[in-house]
């Protein structure tokens, strides 16, 4: 048997670049050796996004055919939907008995949040956002959980809660670790933090002009200012795509010595960028369009992962209400 791997993402738009060298290569190779489930967490994004749901659906459309279109397999992988899923619901309202109010208070990223979105979030589902995602995982026993940093504080806290469960009623759920795999450290195109509320992210989908237009764009050493001058690749975002877009050792000591030689401008250099990423979209974005075109066809594969899910979900959740005594 194989171990479980459990995520999500919730639906809030497109993926971007980040995602595309992030999140989604692991989740890609976990299916090699994990049984995985992959889920569409929208009861998640109605957490902060209860007051402008109209797109909610049609944004998860569109990040499963990102997914798949990237390399998850439908057919290895359970894709589902969390709300269609209705133990995810039931499993978190159990675990919210248990779960000490000052363990969600003290959570880094509610308090981050709050600060920083203020009352709009201070809202009773928000603040149980970890037990609801705790739920999400123990429903199918996952052990495993790959997840980046900022999540961590959110696993560490699942397994209190598994542990607080597992106390009280026996030891009905494992306690799910996090797969930390190292992801590159891509920043937006303007050299901040990549951000689609910066807006300095390309999209996976993006249509091609577009993204080149991004790309003449980047920001890049700043203190060359003129084609004369010689650049310092050390210090330009766009060397270091050309190197996370898996530029050639050769090429990249070539860009690297022209560069420093002035040999090369920051137009062609961006130009060179350009045509290795959307070599790297082109297909995805093939793909996407092919799911997409056809009518249903995602709904289709949500359909078959919610079916797949479901009878795990079922079981697992009558274990817990057994343990219970309910
Ligand atoms: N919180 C995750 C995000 O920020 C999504 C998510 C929901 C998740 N349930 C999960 C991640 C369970 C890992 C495991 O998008
Ligand atoms: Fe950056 Fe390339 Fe310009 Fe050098 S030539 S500063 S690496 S964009």
């Amino acid at each position: 048997m194989r171990e479980r791997v459990f995520s999500g993402m919730r639906p809030t738009g497109r993926l971007h670049l980040g995602h595309l060298l992030g999140a989604l290569p692991n989740w890609v190779r976990l299916q090699d050796d994990y049984e995985c489930f992959y889920c569409v967490a929208d009861l998640h994004a109605l957490t902060t996004r209860y007051d402008s749901v109209e797109s909610m659906k049609a944004d998860g459309i569109e990040m499963v055919a990102d997914w798949i279109a990237a390399g998850i397999d439908p057919a290895r992988s359970v894709i589902f939907r969390q709300s269609e899923v209705k133990e995810h619901s039931e499993l978190a309202l159990l675990l919210g008995m248990l779960t000490p109010v000052s363990w969600l208070t003290r959570s880094p990223s509610y308090k981050e949040m709050v600060g920083e979105l203020g009352e709009r979030v201070a809202t009773f589902g928000f603040l149980g956002y970890p037990v609801l995602q705790t739920a999400d995982i123990i429903l199918y026993k996952a052990q495993n959980v790959p997840v980046g940093e900022d999540q961590l504080s959110h696993l560490e806290l699942a397994r209190e809660i598994v542990r607080r469960f597992n106390q009280f009623y026996g030891p009905v759920f494992p306690e799910p670790k996090a797969l930390l795999t190292s992801t590159p450290k891509l920043l937006g195109l303007d050299g901040r933090k990549m951000s689609k509320s910066y807006g300095n992210t390309i999209d996976i989908a993006e249509e091609p002009g577009s993204a080149r237009r991004k790309i003449a764009s980047m920001f890049t050493d700043p203190a060359r200012e003129r084609l004369k001058d010689p650049g310092n690749p050390d210090v330009c975002n766009v060397y270091s795509y050309h190197a996370f877009f898996e530029a050639p050792a050769e090429e990249l000591s070539e860009i690297d010595a022209a560069c420093r030689a002035a040999a090369i401008g920051c137009t062609e250099c961006k130009g060179r960028l350009a045509d290795r990423i959307m070599a790297r979209l082109d297909p995805i974005r093939e793909r996407r369009e092919e799911l997409l075109s056809e009518p249903g066809r995602i709904e289709t594969i949500l359909d078959d992962g919610r079916a797949r899910a479901q009878v795990v979900a079922t079981e697992v959740l009558g274990e817990a209400c057994q343990a219970i005594g309910i």
